[in-house]
């Protein structure tokens, strides 16, 4: 018998391991294509868009919550873990879209948001009856203190204290957000089991995967202790604006609890069941990168965890990135990183940053050469700026309650543009649920297209260096230094180091040639090489990207 016969063939072959390194492209639903003409994005729309996402040449999508919802905090209020809100579509049309995604070689991540429900899950209605029914304890319920005041003093990250008074119980419950979305008792073993039982639905419907939101909230303290407050010089506020208190407690109790780590195994579980991966949203202003490193250990817990550090209020600086990612050696060796410039939860990075186009540039193909998954979020391949909604105009929950300080994340939410001709930038025939930003129609998906010096193209060149490259997607990062504004290290596989500078500024600089014999690549993302001098001469915003020749 020909023995390779017996070897599967690269078609059929799983690739277990596709999610290291990978880019994954995040669609906000709401703001992606509308199909309909209600104004707000569908999962239809979304599968008609989806050759745009295919084009970037990136491995999967990350589709954020299209659950069933009152919408009070845009779908990451969930009222049914298992159906399709009626203003995405249906579960056929979602059938449609994982299809669709599938045929352009996409795997499809969905976004599954356990610790919390929406008040309105038939849970939660329940359980809010009485203190005796069949949920009961499906909720953190907890008694008034004696002078009628909330049971502790942890704080809701939207403002306020995080208890809600509930007068058919006379008793107080929990949530880590709005008053809508009340913390799922993770200590009953039931609710355990019905949140497993909602991953098993949806890799059943043939998911690659997913995103989970705030995993390290799912877990609280049983024994409700108050968290101590931070030191002024302590507050490093990183998950939440510096106007919000919940910047300035230590989180030792109310999240990131030691049991989280066996729910968390027992997703693992399932999910090894359908060779899934899952991305877990870690947030925590104090230990993030510990967590992450705890939560990302070994190979029982979650594939990579999503972190905040590049999502920073400031440009990362040269010595910023070596210090983060010194400190990801120390507490998350074992682990896996996701890293994001932008998301739907805050600025987006060009004006976050102040970027020009040429730094806009850098800072992708840095990105792409960096240890870690990556995630994109929609128009980010635009270089869109953030948008100004007026006060009028907002819908974010957070933004109203803390505006004018923080205007909240309306800004970074607002509506795709895919053609400059259309007053939607072809987002919608109706009236759009948030406005399209002017300014955003001249860098619409169709213009960039037939300019070849859009940046647009800059992104597919940036995926496709990544993609072209085993040790930029799997390698391991080593001789982190900086030199003036000039950012190097050195990505590693046995049968490849390539080694990547960026000068992370307007002005050139200069910097000595390592050891070695070098020779230059990725002109095509402006890399420059060796000078005749022996050394490496950058440009403003300048890469310089070498492959180690023996
Ligand atoms: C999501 C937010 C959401 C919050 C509560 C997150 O971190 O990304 O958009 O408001 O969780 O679910
Ligand atoms: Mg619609």
């Amino acid at each position: 018998m020909n023995k390779t016969a017996d070897l599967p063939t690269p078609d059929t072959q799983q690739d277990t391991d596709w999610w290291r390194g990978a880019v994954i492209y995040q669609i906000y639903p709401r703001s992606f294509q509308d199909s309909n003409g209600d104004g707000i994005g569908d999962l239809l729309g979304i599968a008609q868009r989806l050759p745009h996402v295919a084009s970037l040449g990136v491995d999967a999508v990350w589709i954020s919550p299209f659950f069933k919802s009152p919408m009070k905090d845009f779908g990451y209020d969930v009222s049914d873990y298992c159906d399709v809100d009626p203003m995405f579509g249906t579960l056929a049309d979602f059938d449609i879209l994982i299809g669709a995604a599938h045929r352009l070689g996409l795997k499809v991540l969905i976004d599954l948001v356990l610790s919390h429900s929406s008040q309105d899950h038939h849970w939660f209605r329940e359980s809010r009856k009485d203190k005796d029914n069949d949920y009961a304890n499906w909720y953190v319920w907890a008694d008034a203190k004696p002078d009628g005041t909330p049971p502790n003093n942890w704080l809701s990250i939207f403002g306020g204290s995080a208890w809600q008074w509930e007068p058919s119980r006379c008793q107080y419950y929990m949530h880590n957000f709005l008053t809508e979305q009340p913390d799922l008792n993770f200590h009953e073993p039931k609710v355990q089991e019905a949140l497993l039982n909602t991953a098993h639905f949806w890799l059943g419907r043939g998911v690659d995967g997913f995103r989970l939101d705030t995993i390290n909230f799912y877990v609280h303290d049983a024994q409700l202790r108050d968290n101590p407050a931070l030191p002024v010089e302590e507050r490093n506020p990183i998950t939440a604006p510096a106007v919000n208190p919940y910047t300035w407690q230590n989180h030792l109790y109310d999240k990131t609890q030691p049991e989280n780590l066996d729910f968390l195994r027992k997703f693992r579980a399932v999910l090894n069941e359908y060779h899934a991966a899952a991305v877990g949203e870690v947030g925590d202003d104090q230990r993030g990168l510990e967590i992450l490193g705890q939560y990302t250990a070994g190979d029982d817990l979650m594939h990579m965890s999503y972190a905040f550090e590049l999502l920073s209020d400031h440009m990362p600086t040269p010595d910023y990135i070596t210090g983060v990612m010194t400190k990801i050696a120390e507490v998350a060796a074992d682990g896996w990183v996701c890293w994001a410039f932008s998301n739907h939860d805050v600025p987006r990075h060009i004006s976050r940053w102040n970027l020009t186009d040429a730094g806009a540039r850098c800072f992708t193909t840095l990105m792409m050469c960096l240890r870690g998954s990556v995630c994109l979020y929609q128009g980010e391949e635009l270089a869109l700026p953030e948008s100004e909604v007026a006060f009028e105009d907002l819908q974010d929950p957070y933004g109203k309650r803390f505006w004018p300080a923080f205007k909240g994340r309306d800004g970074c939410r607002t509506p795709m543009v895919w053609e400059p001709s259309n007053q939607n930038g072809g987002f919608s025939q109706g009236f759009p649920w948030l406005p399209v930003s002017h300014d955003h129609l001249n860098r619409a998906v169709s213009t960039q297209e037939q300019d070849p010096a859009a940046i647009l193209h800059h992104y597919r060149r940036a995926v496709s260096f990544r993609h072209a490259h085993h040790a930029l997607a799997k390698g391991s990062i080593d001789d982190l230094g900086t030199d003036g504004s000039i950012l190097h290290f050195v990505r590693t596989q046995p049968d490849e180091s390539i080694f990547c500078a960026f000068n992370l500024r307007h002005e050139p600089a200069v910097m000595e040639m390592p050891a070695g014999k070098w020779r230059q690549i990725g002109a095509e993302l402006g890399s420059t090489g060796v000078a005749p001098d022996g050394r490496i001469h950058l440009g403003p915003w300048q890469p310089a990207l070498l492959v180690r020749v023996t």
